[in-house]
């Protein structure tokens, strides 16, 4: 059985105390819940305070990007031991934005993957096509780079590092955008990503799907056999809207 993850992306909203009042406004109310793991990625700034507010809770930490070196001459990089040392778990990695805006490409997200399964860090790889891929009908082939090369090199037998691999499925045309793939859109994809990874550990890893996933939709999107979570962004900024995402 995979265990489900509702997951937020904050992407760069909320100063550190803002962060922190989120935190602890949403530890009580989701403390009866063991049966998925709840996941809050801030920004770098505010995840030392964070951290200290969700101590003896049961939600993760999680950060949005890191760099694969572990120290050095890097300006303005972020570390996975550095990321481990406040407290984080969890970290986003190959985001479409980061991808978009900041240059990422497979063979970046390659890199950071190791950086975060070396120091045991669960990381989340983002997957997903455009508008333009998908009415070229290139989805299949977009997603199938981006998860071969993404996870190129990854050993099936070791199954300690596939234990922190976890996918997302975000088309990019669903992100931000209020349009939300059709669980039956979403669930084509998540098999077909299923179905490139190696069968030893295909039905371990989880898949999450994210792009406008909100109160009103996440009970058919988390019904699809092959959906494993959501990765939330406008949705989760608010702790009543990401309760109810994590009660789906
Ligand atoms: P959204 O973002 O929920 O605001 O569409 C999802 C994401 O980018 O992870």
């Amino acid at each position: 059985m995979r265990k489900p993850i509702m997951a937020g992306n904050w992407k760069m909203y909320k100063t550190e105390s803002e962060a922190v009042d989120f935190a602890k406004n949403l530890k009580p109310l989701v403390a009866g819940v063991k049966d998925r793991t709840i996941l809050i990625c801030t920004p770098f700034p505010a995840l030392s305070k964070v951290n200290d507010a969700l101590r003896d809770s049961n939600v993760a930490l999680g950060a949005q990007n890191l760099y694969w070196e572990d120290e050095g001459a890097f300006t303005g990089e972020v570390s996975a031991p550095m990321l481990k040392a406040v407290g984080c778990t969890y970290v986003i990695i190959g985001h479409s934005e980061r991808r978009q805006y900041f240059g990422e490409t497979e063979a970046t997200v390659n890199k950071k993957l190791k950086a975060a399964i070396k120091h045991n860090l669960n990381a989340i790889v983002c997957v997903g096509e455009t508008l333009e891929q998908r009415e070229k009908g290139e989805t299949f082939k977009i997603i199938e780079r981006q998860v071969k090369e993404g996870l190129h090199s990854f050993d099936p037998a070791k199954r300690d590092h596939w234990s922190f691999v976890i996918l997302a499925y975000e088309p990019v045309w669903a992100i931000g955008t209020g349009k939300t793939a059709t669980p039956e859109q979403a669930q084509e994809v998540h098999a077909f990503i299923r179905g490139l990874l190696p069968k030893e550990v295909a039905q371990e890893v989880r898949i999450l799907y994210g792009g406008s996933v909100k109160p009103e939709n996440v009970k058919e999107l988390m019904a699809q056999p092959d959906i494993d979570g959501g990765l939330v962004g406008g949705a989760s900024l608010k702790v009543e809207s990401f309760e109810k995402l994590v009660r789906y």
